[in-house]
């Protein structure tokens, strides 16, 4: 391999790429232009979609950059080796030009013979097939050609349905199957089926070529009636395999940052180190792009990124304000890509101070609260959730302070709730925002809140009634749920959760609701506390005769209309994100 800094592998990429006849394009501020669907640009496509839905570009059919990207859907994962809440994005695009062939063969050119990567390290996926559109056959035998040319070893080609093989953006528009390319990073296998869709890190995903021929709307999939390419490649993980180190925070341009995170740290935690480095970053990138911190949609965000920076200081016992140093270190690290972040040093280091120090005043009060709380009563989720709404304390942290004392806090659904509606409120739920882009009611997505009802329902028949939605986050590819237990659950659990499922799948049970005062709903699904946080009127969905429901929930839908519409139920993966949740994502065959 070569030895490149992660500035060298960027200009590489679009050098290469140029050679080849690509025109650069310019790197996209983070704030998408003129659509209102997410609320960052989060892959380098993003800018693109006019010229991909068949407008023509001014620079031709053939482009390259490095786009910087924010994915508010992994801000969760920060903190493991390969996760970035902003990354940059290489990229190349044949517009109706080069397709399949030409596009494996470059990217697979570009990691071999430009960086040295090893090809026995290499390994791709490919569609296999799913409902009425077929198996990549092309891709599967353009792979074999090239590792047949290689004399790489082995079985290298792996074949997954549409949850993984297959992209567009959430919601709709240009789309397709896709093969995308891992890097053995000589981990031991973490078990004898793993693959490179584990996530156990030993493969880490470097590049995904989609072959956009498809055009998603509301009712259905469609020819797209050209032939696309968009590459997308992460060079922050990029960068850590070419330097040989395990981690991005170990990168030449990560490394000055976290080391000073760990310096000024009086006590050692990976994870935390980790989270404020990146969240640090993103927020420098997101205040160059103009952005203050605040109470709705992109301000909410870089909010929360910058207080949960500080939180984790708190956690490594940082006493002083430290977001303004660190700050100033991403800044010299990241100019050498963006120059405009010299200009707006000033600016930045000071959203970043002021917003810690607000963010310091409200933790202050809120712990004094918080301790006047537990001098005369236990916590429960609805007193967390007052401290977290009146005094800005957030759940997490009136946990870990209960902890430390060795004091348990009484959650349930209602703070879950309570707390999803106050952030849907807070990031400008009226225009319909939410996390990943706009409220999808695609017909998978509707299909999937119907079934995590039911999955709810099964996780509390087999595990108890303790079980309540922590986190849920649902695309038209599968379901993301997440709940409090310790244990994983076992095979046998997951079996049984499944055929619970599939069972009330099968018995059509109607879905169907009705809208009460909020009071009277709250009885209906036995909650006690908390009436205060809902509006006046709120809807009861119940699955099932009314009478004798097998779920009954307080949701705003969408909702299919029997639960014979939603097909097979499988669980395809569990994890564990931390103290006492697992998580587990499903989908519908
Ligand atoms: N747009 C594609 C992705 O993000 C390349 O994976």
């Amino acid at each position: 391999m070569q030895n490149l800094s992660y500035k060298g592998i960027r200009e590489k990429y679009i050098e290469y790429f140029k050679n080849n006849k690509h025109k650069e394009i310019p790197n996209s501020s983070l704030i998408p232009e003129n659509d209102p669907s997410v609320l960052f640009v989060n892959a380098g496509m993003f800018p693109l979609v006019p010229f991909l839905n068949g407008e023509k570009h001014p620079l031709g059919n053939r482009l390259t950059n490095s786009q910087r990207c924010l994915r508010t859907g992994d801000i969760d994962e920060v903190g493991d080796n390969f996760h970035c809440t902003t990354f940059e994005m290489l990229g190349n695009w044949s517009l109706n030009d080069y397709f399949k062939k030409e596009a494996i063969n470059y990217t697979v050119d570009f990691f071999v013979k430009e960086l040295k990567l090893d090809i026995n390290k290499i390994y791709t996926s490919v569609f296999g097939g799913e409902g009425t559109i077929p198996e990549d056959s092309e891709s599967i035998s353009i792979w074999k050609n090239i590792f047949s040319k290689y004399s790489a070893k082995g079985k290298r080609i792996f074949k997954y349905g549409k949850d993984k093989n297959w992209w567009g953006l959430e919601k709709g528009g240009p789309c397709g199957p896709d093969s995308e390319i891992f890097y053995d990073t000589g981990k031991e296998k973490c078990s004898p089926s793993c693959n490179p869709n584990c996530e156990c890190g030993k493969y880490v995903e470097i590049g995904n070529n989609v072959f956009m021929e498809y055009l998603k709307t509301d009712k259905d999939i469609k020819s797209l009636g050209r032939h696309n390419v968009d590459f997308g490649g992460g060079l922050e993980r990029l960068t850590a395999i070419i330097q040989n180190v395990s981690s991005v925070y170990e990168t030449d341009i990560y490394k000055p940052i976290f080391l000073k995170i760990c310096q000024i740290s009086n006590k050692d935690n990976f994870e935390s180190q980790r989270i404020i480095a990146d969240h640090i970053k993103a927020s420098v990138l997101i205040i160059m792009d103009g952005i203050k911190p605040g109470r709705n949609g992109q301000e909410y965000i870089l909010r929360r990124l910058i207080r949960r920076a500080v939180r984790h200081g708190r956690k490594l016992e940082i006493k002083e304000s430290f977001t303004k140093e660190i700050g100033e270190i991403c800044i010299s690290q990241f100019t050498q890509i963006y120059p405009q972040l010299s200009e707006k040093k000033d600016i930045i280091l000071n959203t970043l101070d002021e917003e810690e120090k607000k963010f310091r005043k409200t933790l202050e009060n809120g712990l004094k609260e918080l301790d006047k709380m537990l001098s005369r009563e236990e916590i429960d989720g609805g007193k967390a959730f007052i401290l977290y709404e009146t005094y800005g304390l957030p759940i997490e942290l009136t946990e870990e302070i209960l902890e430390e004392k060795g004091r348990k806090l009484v959650k349930h659904d209602l703070f879950e709730r309570a707390e999803m509606e106050h952030k849907n409120k807070s990031r400008g739920a009226a225009k319909g925002l939410f996390k990943g882009g706009l409220a999808d009611t695609s017909e998978m997505s509707t299909k999937y809140h119907t079934t995590t009802h039911l999955l709810l329902q099964a996780l509390r028949e087999v595990l108890g009634n303790h079980v309540y939605q922590k986190g849920c986050n649902i695309t038209p590819e599968r379901i993301r749920f997440d709940f409090p237990s310790e244990e994983k659950l076992t095979d046998e659990q997951i079996k049984k959760i499944e055929n619970i499922v599939n069972e009330q799948i099968d018995k059509a049970l109607p879905v169907t609701f009705e809208e009460f005062p909020k009071e009277q709903a709250l009885k209906l699904v036995q909650f006690a506390a908390f009436s205060e946080r809902y509006g006046d009127i709120v809807k009861v969905y119940y699955i099932g005769p009314k009478d004798n429901p097998y779920s009954i929930e307080i949701c705003n839908g969408p909702h299919v209309k029997n639960t014979k519409e939603l097909g097979k139920f499988k669980i395809t993966k569990q994890e564990s994100i931390g103290s006492g949740i697992k998580r587990i994502k499903a989908i519908l065959i």
